[in-house]
């Protein structure tokens, strides 16, 4: 199984979760001046987001060594509902006033296919990159109840993705077009953490954490990065793993 920590519940798990990234975050910066941390999306991250901008949290990272990117952006304008540029903004980088760090955008205005062009080619001028392929420092990612992770969805092209490092996802079962990072680029990652709280997402957390063998279906059943894996979980999430 997978390496997982369970906590009680949400703030528990957030504030796991934010301890290990204070600890990622000043390793990086200390070996190489700079740490790159790619966020996910969605809502579950929000409560740690707002951790992190807390005034007891934000003093134990080095900000002006950070940089943000997002793990995935549905294809949105940035003030739109369903932005993930503006769930970051909104939980996180307003509430850090000067402090806050950068957080590129995905240009969705130049529409999916020119996006994904465009932010890969940002992404690989300002990451180190070994044998071509960028490698995050920190990589977080939540999990959807199909087994979706970042916009890496059942049955969509982009899960057999070798070379691109972001691509575009259209899918008829998704309300709009997405831009992701792809296997490649996220299995880059030095550290990559899950994190998935409640009790709607312990079905697919137990097929893919649990000794069945039918988790290989679910995208984020190939998240396997060279450097550490973990999962978040609090108890609701990992309530059918066996005990
Ligand atoms: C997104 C995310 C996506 C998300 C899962 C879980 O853009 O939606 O990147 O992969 O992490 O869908 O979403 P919730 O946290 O809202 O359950």
């Amino acid at each position: 199984m997978a390496a997982h920590v369970i906590q009680t519940d949400p703030a528990g798990t957030v504030a796991a979760l934010a301890d290990v990234l204070v600890a990622r975050a000043a390793d990086a910066v200390q070996q190489r001046g700079v740490c790159h941390i790619a966020l996910s999306g969605g809502s579950t991250p929000e409560q740690l987001y707002r951790l992190l901008a807390s005034t007891e949290w934000s003093v134990r990272f080095q900000w002006p060594a950070i940089q943000l990117w997002l793990g995935d952006e549905r294809c949105v304008p940035a003030d739109h509902a369903e932005s993930n540029y503006r769930m970051v903004q909104s939980s996180l980088i307003d509430r850090m006033g000067s402090n806050a760090p950068p957080l590129h955008r995905v240009r969705t205005e130049l529409g999916a296919e020119a996006a994904a062009v465009d932010y890969q080619r940002r992404l690989l001028a300002h990451l180190p990159a070994s044998q071509h392929i960028p490698r995050f420092d920190i990589i977080l990612l939540g999990l959807g109840m199909d087994g979706h992770t970042a916009s890496l969805f059942p049955d969509t092209a982009v899960l057999h993705e070798r070379e691109r490092l972001v691509s575009a996802v259209a899918s008829p079962q998704l309300a709009r077009a997405r831009i992701t990072f792809t296997y490649p680029l996220i299995n880059a990652g030095r550290a990559v953490y899950f994190l998935v709280t409640g009790a709607e997402k312990a079905p697919v957390v137990a097929q893919l954490l649990g000794p069945s063998a039918i988790n290989t279906r679910f995208p984020a059943a190939h998240i396997a990065p060279a450097g550490e894996l973990c999962w978040y979980l609090d108890q609701p999430a990992a309530s059918e793993l066996p005990s």
